[in-house]
């Protein structure tokens, strides 16, 4: 039997592609392009707030806006009364442009230029200090007024990352902030951790609690800490998941590609989005009686997130058309070679030694073309001159042979998949990103494109 990865089912999504627009999108675009659905991330961002008001802890969400450099998500944010994390520049100018506030900044990522610094600083964003060299640029800034900073700890759960500071490094940037006096505003402590596991980091939260009443005693405001992103997202369900990961092999690939378990994403998480938030809250940092919502609230510290993928699951798709089909080894277990008119650096993943494994969704150009004899395997290939551009190395299990002019969908791409690694090689442009909302009074989707 194949195996099937299929995305959650998504009414907002069904209701669009029944609707006929986005193959309207493909011939007036005339190449792939993603679509978008701020209406989604409204709802991850919302959720989020509730998480925090239901455990009674006074926080704030920064939509990391790594994850995706759409405009609307940004503006969502100015409008909904969130924050941004940035990590550039580029990405400071964004937030400001589309109205998000200095003071609802904040700035992570190592070793930060000059220039960022600077403008950071003149607009009040708070900067999450990531190694003393750094902190002695802050210091030497000069503004109207003091720069606001967090201290970035280096987490003893993950000795190999590479951010934060570790132990001596961190009293003397204590030291430092206190001797600093009236030069910096010196607001708490920061992490950021890989992966998804909730103890890990309501045991860190918790520890830099700890830190936030020591600082204290040396005169500095620390009154609140970032625990960063890292909320996971749940793309497909857990028998699809689980079987998939039982059962998948080298022959289920073009090529008889490897991938273990460990390279992929794990794309079905029991506990994700927003319930991840409530989850680290609810639990109980080790060497503690309470949860960490009660820590937080004893210790008055504001909790700062920065959530990307969460906030962005099911807020976008991409959309490209096939271009050709061929079959391959039809003598033996034969499959197909799908090609598409885009390239897989429009889904990140596939650059980084993995898959993006959720089932693209064949939207026939041909409504009323009945099924085929069985399932039609194929791999998804890029219209590039290389032969490692694939879209997909799984031989997906189209329910017809796809067809050129049909849409290929690749679900729930917005974080971090459609945009993160985009190149126009080959002359190819950009995939242009269309903005999707669903009037009440007329019922059909309208689009425009993102600016
Ligand atoms: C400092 C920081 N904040 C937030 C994030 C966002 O993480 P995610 O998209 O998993 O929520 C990252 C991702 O690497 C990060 O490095």
């Amino acid at each position: 039997m194949a195996l099937t990865l299929p995305a959650h089912a998504d009414p907002l999504v069904d209701r669009l592609h029944t609707s006929g627009l986005l193959a309207e999108l493909a011939h007036g675009l005339g190449g792939p392009f993603h679509y978008l659905l701020p209406q989604a991330f409204e709802t991850n961002l919302a959720a989020f707030h509730s998480a925090l008001a239901d455990a009674g802890v006074e926080g704030r969400v920064h939509y990391a806006k790594k994850a995706n450099k759409a405009a609307v998500f940004i503006d969502r944010c100015a409008a909904q009364g969130a924050g941004a994390d940035i990590a550039s520049l580029g990405e400071l100018r964004e937030a400001l442009g589309h109205g998000v506030r200095g003071e609802d900044l904040v700035v992570t990522g190592p070793a930060k230029s000059d220039a960022l610094l600077r403008v950071a600083a003149r607009h009040g964003a708070l900067i999450a200090v990531d190694a003393l060299d750094e902190l002695d640029r802050v210091l030497a800034l000069r503004q109207p007024r003091p720069p606001r900073v967090l201290l970035r700890v280096h987490p003893p759960a993950q000795p190999r990352s590479r951010f934060g500071l570790g132990g001596g490094d961190l009293d003397a940037a204590m030291r430092e902030c206190a001797e600093a006096g009236d030069r910096v505003r010196m607001e708490g402590f920061s992490f950021h951790l890989s992966g998804y596991d909730v103890q890990q980091r309501a045991d860190l939260a918790a520890d830099l609690v700890d830190l936030c009443l020591k600082a204290r005693v040396l005169g500095l405001q620390a009154d609140r800490i970032s625990i960063g992103g890292g909320f996971a997202v749940d793309y497909v369900p857990a028998d699809a998941w689980q079987r998939f990961i039982e059962q998948q092999r080298p022959a289920d690939y073009h090529a008889d590609k490897a991938f273990a378990e460990r390279d992929f994403y794990p794309y079905h998480s029991p506990v994700a989005g927003a319930d991840a938030l409530a989850a680290v809250l609810a639990a109980r940092p080790a060497g503690t009686d309470g949860s960490l919502a009660q820590r937080l609230r004893q210790a008055g510290v504001m909790l700062l997130l920065e959530p990307g993928r969460a906030l962005l699951d099911r807020a976008g798709s991409s959309v490209f058309t096939v271009q050709g089909v061929k079959d391959r080894d039809r003598d033996r277990d034969g499959y197909g070679i799908v090609t598409v008119d885009g390239t897989s650096l429009s889904l990140s993943e596939q650059w980084f030694n993995s898959e993006y494994l959720p089932d693209p969704r064949l939207l026939s150009a041909d409504a009323g073309r009945p099924d085929g004899p069985g399932p039609y395997r194929a791999c998804v290939a890029g219209a590039s001159c290389l032969d490692s551009d694939l879209l997909t190395w799984r031989k997906i299990a189209f329910p017809v042979r796809p067809r050129v002019g049909d849409l290929l969908v690749y679900p729930n791409t917005a974080g971090y998949q459609m945009d993160s690694n985009e190149s126009p090689f080959h002359e190819l442009p950009l995939p242009p990103k269309v903005v999707i909302d669903f009037p009440e009074d007329t019922g059909r989707p309208r689009w425009r494109l993102d600016r």
